[in-house]
């Protein structure tokens, strides 16, 4: 495996692989990588010749200073798990290399970036156009893996890429979660062990309400969940909205579709988390 800082140097190494008709994948995360992304990445493998993974805490999706600021980082540990899954290149620019002069592109991909994380993130799913749509130039992929816990990123990615013509082949690949059900995300390295016990409640809950939904109106377990979750001391609900899993609008009864996800974020203490669930699946 080998780390590359530089577009140049990547794309000369890509070269030698794409003349040689190699497929080529990519994984974009922003480090902190768990056995989530290592899913992303072992299918990535499974798939291609060639597997990039990029690895950049990429500032303008965050609307948050903050959590920017906060957001866990650590190269070293990323490679190393990289190495052991066995990712061919591990891409991680400097934030000049990626942005030599400010973006100024603007996306529009409503509805879907209007709602849940849009509405409450705004200009996020901006800030993830522009650095997937400069990956995808730089890499140009024959595949791209993307996980179903950001449910809405990967619908939004789906319309991006048709909207701007891209050919290459998006891949969802299924939440991966802990043992006792908690979803796998970088923040949660932010959770201390007492805030983990909590945050275990919003995959419970979402897990129960797929047995109180057999028998209850849509209204009812939205209305389960949202009860549920106040019931627990220290988390803060952000949004739950159940959604048509392709169109990302909202549904209000069972039998409007036949793929139904319900879509929910979270405060645990400040860490923000976000979690979704099949109800319907077509
Ligand atoms: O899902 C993420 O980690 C990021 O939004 C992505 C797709 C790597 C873009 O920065």
């Amino acid at each position: 495996m080998k780390l590359i800082r530089t577009i140049k140097e990547l794309q000369a190494e890509l070269d030698t692989y794409k003349k040689q008709g190699k497929k080529v994948g990519l994984v974009p995360t922003m480090g902190a990588l768990h056995a989530g992304h290592a899913s992303l990445v072992k299918r990535c493998i499974v798939d291609n010749d060639v597997t990039v993974v990029s690895v950049f805490v990429n500032p303008t999706q965050f609307n948050d200073k903050n959590d920017l600021a906060k957001y866990p980082r650590d190269l070293d540990a990323d490679c190393r798990l990289l190495e052991e899954v066995g990712a061919t290149f591990v891409f991680a620019p400097a934030v000049e290399e990626m942005y030599p002069k400010p973006d100024t592109r603007q996306f529009n991909f409503a509805p879907l970036d209007t709602i849940m994380e849009g509405a409450f993130r705004p200009g996020h799913f901006n800030g993830v156009a522009q650095i997937v749509t400069k990956l995808f130039d730089v890499v140009q992929p024959d595949n791209a893996y993307f996980g179903e816990k950001d449910f809405q990123q990967l619908a939004i990615i789906r319309a991006m890429v048709k909207q701007l013509g891209y050919t290459l082949h998006i891949v969802g690949c299924p939440i991966v979660r802990e043992a006792d059900g908690l979803a796998l995300s970088s923040r949660n390295a932010r959770l201390s062990d007492k805030e983990r016990n909590v945050a275990l409640n919003i995959s419970r809950i979402l897990f129960e309400s797929r047995t109180f939904a057999v028998g209850h109106s849509l209204k009812d377990t939205v209305k389960f969940v949202e009860d549920s979750i106040a019931a627990v001391e220290g988390l803060r609900l952000e949004y739950f909205q159940v959604v048509d899993g392709d169109t990302l609008q909202s549904v209000e009864n069972w039998e409007d579709s036949d793929y139904i996800v319900g879509c929910i974020a979270v405060f645990c203490g400040d860490v923000r988390l976000i979690d979704n669930i099949k109800y319907k699946e077509n």
